[in-house]
């Protein structure tokens, strides 16, 4: 028997309700015990993973990552992009299926988890399309999808304009039960835009990209909720309308769910003051207000979900004019470290963060597993609170580099990923 015991973190558990110093052993793969194990039950051979001023946390998940495999593997793949979620504290991801070609079949999601498993890190969970080809015309097979193994539908990148499809998409998934996952966008407001819309894109002689892009296709997605009943789950929420309207459809008992990015509450607009394409993402960066709202969101539970958007691009597509650059920022490497500020500021607690970034996305896709239980697969996260340390994009896992936070000095980041009860990544 394969024995591992974490010993002495601060374990964080929101499913279980743990909050306190203790151990936990793990036997071939799985969780043992919580507690101090037995004398007589840890063999003298187990492996010992000192954890004392550690926050050990159930694994991470990402519920929202785009791997560009197949298609675009220049910019990432299956292996690169689960070694990035694992050197940031993830032990689980969602992949987007606007890859080339699209994920809208059998045979692409096939692909992905044989990457996957060959890859051997954390595991994978594809998303489908809605749609044939992100097309927004007809529907993907849904049946195929979800018996090849999708989690959720999603046209991700791309709205699905047409409300008629938007409402069958909801109907025809909630008879295989699966998730749809929203991306809001009105493309008739946003059309050329490239940054948010007001004085500072005026300043820049920028297009803008108005609130109501966003919210307004909110506001649809939540009257088709309640027309189908079936559940919704909002993709990258940026702007302030959106977080009131989604809190308004969940005080009414429909059943919305909704994520936010780090980039959402971290940064404004301000951060293309100097023309910086790695800041340059669709929805794109607002305003304080907007971020106050995001934050508002989060604290008071209408925001379930923190997943990164990690949207990796090389500089093929972000060093050019900032009209012409592609949107997207990657994230699975600054996600926890960015949002352990949000702690820092006190929007939330250690418990509050944790359930946002594991509880939540797994309740809301349906996985089996959750919490640190025994019986459970161990899979779980360290954390060092106070380790300080500036982000150095050279040093990411990611085959891309498009950040804005490169450079920035943060505390408390991922130390160990363990997927399984292997070790996917350790700090040095
Ligand atoms: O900025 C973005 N990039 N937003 C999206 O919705 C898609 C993503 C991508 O795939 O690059």
């Amino acid at each position: 028997m394969r024995q591992t015991l974490i010993k002495g973190g601060h374990v964080i558990d929101p499913e279980t309700s743990v909050d306190g110093v203790t151990d936990i052993l793990v036997e071939d793969g799985k969780i043992a015990s919580i507690g101090k194990p037995k004398a007589k039950r840890t063999k003298t051979k187990a492996e010992v993973i000192d954890a004392s001023g550690r926050i050990v946390t159930p694994g991470l998940i990402d519920m929202h990552v785009h791997l560009r495999e197949p298609g675009h593997e220049y910019k990432e793949t299956v292996e690169t992009g689960c070694l990035a979620a694992a050197h940031g504290g993830f032990t689980a991801i969602c992949c987007m299926p606007n890859t080339d070609p699209v994920n809208d079949n059998q045979s692409v999601t096939d692909y992905i988890l044989k990457k996957a498993r060959i890859a051997d890190t954390v595991r994978v969970y594809p998303v489908g399309a809605i749609s044939r080809g992100l097309r927004g015309e007809s529907l993907s097979d849904f049946g195929e999808l979800k018996a090849a193994g999708v989690v959720a539908l999603s046209d991700d990148g791309n709205p699905v304009m047409n409300a008629q499809l938007m409402r069958r998409a909801l109907e025809y998934a909630k008879g295989f039960n699966l998730l749809v996952i929203a991306h809001c966008e009105d493309r008739n407001l946003t059309a050329n835009g490239v940054m948010n819309e007001g004085v500072t894109a005026t300043q820049l002689g920028l297009l803008g990209v108005p609130n109501a892009g966003e919210t307004v296709m909110v506001a649809r997605d939540i009257a088709l909720c309640e027309l189908v009943k079936a559940p919704l789950h909002i993709a990258h929420v940026s702007t302030d309308g959106s977080v009131r309207l989604i809190r308004e459809a969940k005080a009414r008992g429909l059943p919305v769910t909704a994520e936010t990015a780090p980039h959402y509450f971290s940064l404004t607009e301000e951060a293309v003051l100097n023309y910086d394409t790695n800041a340059k993402v669709h929805p794109p960066l607002r305003t304080a207000k907007d971020r106050e709202a995001i934050r508002l969101g989060l604290a008071d539970g209408t925001i379930d979900v923190i997943a990164s958007d990690h949207a990796p691009h090389t500089s093929i597509e972000k060093d050019l004019e900032f009209d012409q650059a592609a949107n997207g920022i990657i994230g699975l490497e600054t996600s926890l470290p960015l949002c352990l500020q949000l702690v820092e500021m006190g929007v939330m607690d250690l418990t509050g963060l944790v359930a946002k970034m594991s509880m939540n996305p797994a309740r809301i896709l349906n996985i089996a597993h959750i919490g640190l239980k025994p019986g459970n697969p161990a899979d779980l996260t360290i954390i060092d609170p106070e380790k300080k340390f500036t982000i150095d994009a050279n040093t990411f896992r990611s085959k891309s580099r498009n950040t804005p936070f490169n450079g920035c000095e943060l505390k408390g980041k991922a130390v160990l990923t363990m997927v399984a009860g292997n070790v996917v990544f350790r700090e040095a």
